[in-house]
């Protein structure tokens, strides 16, 4: 499948994740490979109730991310933060809490019913420090060096083209800039049957990078300071949740895939000189 089928399928699948969001019927939206809802041992239970208290109820409920960038991210009065792949909002009204009124909250999101979805919560919660782009995070719609903080919740490893990402993250980034994002991410190989799989590429499995391919394309694309952090590493019966439904044999792949899959949040940063 080629790179632009793939995004037409995610902005197909998302797209329906956020018309199931706004219909009130929840946000399991991967076909098999589920992606949200109590069930799914990759989003849920990401974020403490104190944390999401006086967000509006669907933009929690649209939260399809793998991690809480905002709790684990330096976030200043102030600064402007981008999201890549904004989803239905939740960590932007987040970071807009923390950046205050001088500061300024980014949402970028390719699919249209998931900003519709985004700029309503906006509307509720009332908040102006906000923005919601259109567009795709292999080609940013802001200018160079006019961004503190790159955060994203489970998005990257929806990209065909990554190394676009990393070099358009690193050139709307200023100088000192920080990358602050939560990624599934592999260690070791996985089974090509997992990788080939289209509906676990939209439940951010099957296009997970490996921790050694993530530092070299961060990198490649000019960052330092580079970490990497499992915030959840995944057992087997995990991944009879995420890989059973889209028919793989969970346990003929077992000893390939135990523990192999991890939650991480991914650090880096844009030198001040380059
Ligand atoms: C797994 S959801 C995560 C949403 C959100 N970050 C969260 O934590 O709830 C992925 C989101 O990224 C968006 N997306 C996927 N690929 C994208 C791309 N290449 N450019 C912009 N948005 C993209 C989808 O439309 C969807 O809203």
């Amino acid at each position: 499948m080629s790179t632009p089928d793939i995004k037409e399928l995610v902005k197909e699948k998302y797209g329906e994740a956020a018309r199931r969001v706004t219909s009130g019927a929840g946000t399991s939206c991967c076909g098999p490979s589920a992606c949200g809802g109590d069930g799914d041992p990759i989003t849920r239970d990401i974020y403490s109730t104190s944390q999401v208290i006086g967000l509006p109820e669907e933009a929690v409920k649209a939260s399809l991310g793998c991690g809480n960038p905002t709790a684990l991210a330096q976030l200043h009065p102030g600064e402007t933060v981008l999201d890549l792949g904004s989803g239905g909002g939740i960590d932007v009204l987040l970071s807009a809490r923390r950046v205050g009124p001088m500061g300024k909250a980014y949402g970028l999101d390719m699919t249209d019913d998931m900003l519709a979805l985004a700029r309503e919560n906006q509307r509720k919660a009332g908040v102006e420090n906000v923005e919601f782009l259109k567009g795709e995070m292999e080609n940013i719609p802001l200018p160079d060096n006019s961004v503190d903080v790159v955060i994203s919740n489970c998005v990257i490893n929806l990209s065909a083209d990554k190394d676009s990402v990393l070099r358009e993250t690193f050139r709307v980034l200023k100088p000192g800039g920080r990358f602050a994002v939560s990624d599934v991410v592999v260690r070791g190989d996985v089974p090509a049957e997992i990788k080939r799989n289209l509906e676990l590429w939209c439940g951010c499995v099957a296009g997970a990078l490996k921790e050694t391919e993530y530092q070299n394309k961060l990198a490649g694309a000019g960052f330092a300071a580079i970490e990497i952090d499992a915030t959840r590493v995944y057992d087997i019966e995990d991944a009879r949740a995420f890989l059973g439904a889209a028919g793989i044999d969970v346990d003929a792949v077992a000893p390939q895939i135990e523990g192999k899959f991890i939650s991480a949040f991914v650090r880096a940063v844009k030198p001040k000189i380059i």
